[in-house]
């Protein structure tokens, strides 16, 4: 049976910058609450799609991996915030690749969506059916922001991260994974409105609503038992995690559940203060940029661990190979804009009002 092995990676972040002192001048906050309750400082507003941002991160894991498009088999965006439902994000990315080999399917668990997907498609490499599979997380979380919620709409920021995985004889790979979810307890983080539920033309503008202190509570939990789960699943014990990337949530989520797990914080992967809660993409802008700041080296056990709406929860063992260095790089970038996030963010401020 092959190894199903990470060979490229890469992340796309759009420029527009939106500060915690720009969030002071649209919704009852400050700065330095935002920073001590969450870790954030800045989080990037889109001017693009998710199918745009994924196209530009696949492009750079394409190129690391050393493929082009035409190589790939299957493409699986993680997003819960698509172009629109149909055609899927995956699709439309497809398309502006041009990977006219590939099938193309999107995938849905929140915040734990990338290790969803990384979890599918490591089974069906394993398997034999698939050789090379591009995974994405991505997210406009921009969409959805409600700056009358002063409690939801500080944390939130768009991005994308992609790998490449492929079929290999080389040892590592997923050495164990966990999956969950509880649909009995989605009502505390949930977006009404954003599908088919209610009449028909009388939907308004969807948002994220959530139970802050209900969802943090069972996001330490989770991701640290099922984190504790996977590494003795693997053979190992906590001291031989080299790195573990974290959902990217709330500083202090990360903190306590480094706690409950016993791992020291040298060895853990933050970087909400730079783009906030990106939702499906934090673990793959994150693993991507734990490479390139030589945070992986050849052969590390990285630990993985997610929580998200659903709920759904994920942690997972990954062995990294020999190679920590891409075979090639790309200059793919999104079309460029000099708008600022607050004018992005513009026709959201118009249509809740601002929150102060
Ligand atoms: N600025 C200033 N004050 C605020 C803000 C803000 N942005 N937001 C809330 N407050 C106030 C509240 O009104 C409250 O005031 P009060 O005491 O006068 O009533 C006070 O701060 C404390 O509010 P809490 O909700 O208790 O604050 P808490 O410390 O729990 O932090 C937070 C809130 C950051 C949302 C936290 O609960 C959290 O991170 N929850 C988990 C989020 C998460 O993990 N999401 C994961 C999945 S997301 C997904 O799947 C898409």
């Amino acid at each position: 049976m092959p190894s199903a092995i990470i060979t490229g990676w890469g992340r796309c972040v759009p420029p527009a910058v939106l500060s915690n002192a720009d969030l002071e001048t649209v919704t009852d906050t400050s700065d330095d609450w935002i920073t001590t309750r969450t870790g954030i400082k800045e989080r990037r507003i889109s001017h693009a799609e998710v199918s745009d941002l994924s196209t530009v991160a696949a492009r750079h894991a394409l190129a690391a991996a050393g493929l082009e498009p035409g190589d790939i088999d299957l493409i699986v965006v993680a997003t819960c915030t698509p172009d629109r439902m149909v055609p899927s994000a995956a699709a439309t990315v497809q398309g502006k690749l041009g990977a006219n080999r590939a099938a193309a399917m999107d995938l849905n668990a929140a915040c734990s969506g990338f290790l969803f997907a990384l979890a599918t498609v490591d089974q069906m490499i394993r398997t034999g059916a698939m050789r090379r599979v591009l995974v994405v997380g991505a997210e406009k979380l921009s969409y959805w922001l409600d700056f009358s919620n002063r409690a939801t709409c500080v944390l939130f920021g768009d991005g994308a991260g992609a790998v490449v995985i492929e079929a290999s004889d080389e040892d590592g790979g997923l050495l164990a994974f966990e999956l969950g979810s509880d649909g009995t307890a989605g009502n505390l983080l949930r977006v009404p409105g954003s599908g088919t539920e209610g009449a028909p033309g009388v939907k308004d503008h969807p948002s994220i609503l959530m139970e802050g202190q209900e969802v943090f509570r069972r996001a330490v939990t989770a991701m640290g038992d099922s984190s504790a789960r996977v590494v003795e699943k693997a053979g190992l014990a906590v001291a031989d995690i080299d790195l573990l990337i974290p959902h990217q949530a709330n500083a202090r989520i990360i903190d306590a559940t480094a706690r409950r797990l016993s791992v020291d914080p040298a060895k853990v992967f933050v970087n909400i203060a730079s783009y906030g809660n990106t939702s499906a993409a934090t673990i793959p802008i994150a693993l991507s940029e734990a490479l390139d700041d030589g945070r992986v080296t050849a052969g590390a056990n990285l630990l993985f661990a997610a929580f998200g709406g659903g709920f759904t929860w994920a942690a997972a063992v990954y062995r990294w190979g020999e190679r920590v260095t891409p075979l090639g790089t790309s200059d793919a970038a999104l079309a460029p804009s000099k708008a600022t996030a607050l004018e992005l963010l513009a026709p959201h401020i118009a249509l809740h009002g601002k929150g102060i």
